[in-house]
């Protein structure tokens, strides 16, 4: 059976870094507030300069690097992001022209948070229909334009940051994705949104600002998360014959530190096997995964032969879980 491995990652946020201590002179809040409800202790946000592919770029040649594939051997680039150079063309396309990945197709998947574990769930099906393929995937956003600095509740959680990976058949058939799957529920859409900046708008019209923005009814989004990444989490390990205690580390959506804990209290497994870096970077959509398996491989833990597992949730609603033997 031919799977798809993870062979190199790397990962780039913006370099202005914005402590909790540094919100409290913008907005009513506090570092207290922010650190006991979401783990939050800084986050990256990217100068009015920079755009997406200042970090996203230089992402993907570490991850090109660290597998030592060349631009030109990558046949399909895969962009999850929702926040791009611009709207045409993709971030896939601009990722490929910066790499000179000049074989490549590419294009972005809009699954908000989930675009990474959306991605490497298109890897892997690609990979199996075609062998020979090499597939860069991309994971990052660029949400602190439409981040409300009037709006606490939102302003305080998301920052900007990214990363990708490069998979390809695995010669070992016990390597790579032992299963990936991805949901979405659309009819609850509306907990997640940045709505005023679409084709729904009336030629014409000046879209108000705040619908410009990032929107979000917090509480009941943080237990539809929890409940959904678990049953995902569920599935694919069912989907590969093993559970919670052969997953050796889980590499969340880090979105705030009380739902990581929530759902590895759920699903049984102790906070030493989960990675946390959602202290340094806040929640930065699609980058949070690639941010994190990327620290996670540089830092030692994932070895060769463990078992990963990447739950991930998001706007749209979307969610999935990708599992994966390193
Ligand atoms: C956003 C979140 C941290 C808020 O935590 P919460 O415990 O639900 O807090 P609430 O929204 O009930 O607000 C509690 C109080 O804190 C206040 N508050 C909200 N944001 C604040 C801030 N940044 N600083 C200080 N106080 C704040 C609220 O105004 C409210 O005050 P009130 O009781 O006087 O009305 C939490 O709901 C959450 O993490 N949800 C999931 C969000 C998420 O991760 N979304 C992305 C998924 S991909």
């Amino acid at each position: 059976m031919v799977r798809a491995a993870i062979l190199g990652t790397g990962s780039v946020a913006p370099s202005r870094a914005v402590t909790n201590r540094d919100l409290e002179d913008r907005m009513d809040t506090s570092d207290a507030w922010i650190t006991q409800r979401t783990g939050i202790r800084e986050r990256r946000i990217g100068l009015p300069t920079e755009k997406w592919s200042d970090f996203m770029l230089p992402a993907c040649r570490i991850a090109l690097e660290t597998a030592g594939v060349g631009p030109e051997e990558i046949g399909l680039i895969v962009a999850g992001t929702m926040t791009a150079d611009m709207r045409m063309p993709s971030g896939g396309c601009v990722l490929q022209e910066g790499l000179g990945a000049v074989n490549a197709a590419a294009f972005d998947v809009s699954s908000a948070c989930s675009g990474f574990v959306y991605g490497l769930t298109i890897a892997d099906r690609f990979i199996r229909a075609e062998p020979d393929l090499k597939v860069l995937v991309a994971g990052g956003d660029m949400l602190s334009p439409w981040i409300d600095w009037g709006d606490r509740s939102t302003a305080v959680l998301f920052g900007d940051g990214g990363g990708a990976a490069v998979l390809a058949a695995s010669d070992d058939p016990d390597r790579g994705i032992l299963s990936s799957r991805i949901r979405s529920d659309g009819t609850l859409g509306r907990l997640l949104t940045i709505a005023g900046d679409g084709s729904q708008l009336a030629f014409g019209d000046k879209p108000e600002m705040g619908n410009r923005k990032i929107r979000m009814i917090g509480a009941e989004l943080f237990k539809v998360a929890v409940r959904s990444m678990e049953t995902v989490c569920g599935e694919v390990l069912a989907e590969a014959g093993l559970t919670d205690e052969d997953v050796d580390i889980v590499v969340p959506h880090q979105a705030n530190l009380r739902m990581i804990q929530a759902l590895a209290d759920r699903f049984g497994v102790s906070m030493d096997r989960v990675f946390v870096n959602v202290d340094r970077y806040g929640n930065t959509s699609a980058g949070t995964i690639p941010l994190a398996l990327d620290e996670a491989v540089r830092a030692g833990r994932v070895r060769r032969g463990d078992v990963v597992l990447m739950p991930v949730f998001g706007g749209g609603l979307t969610w999935g879980a990708t599992l994966v033997r390193w």
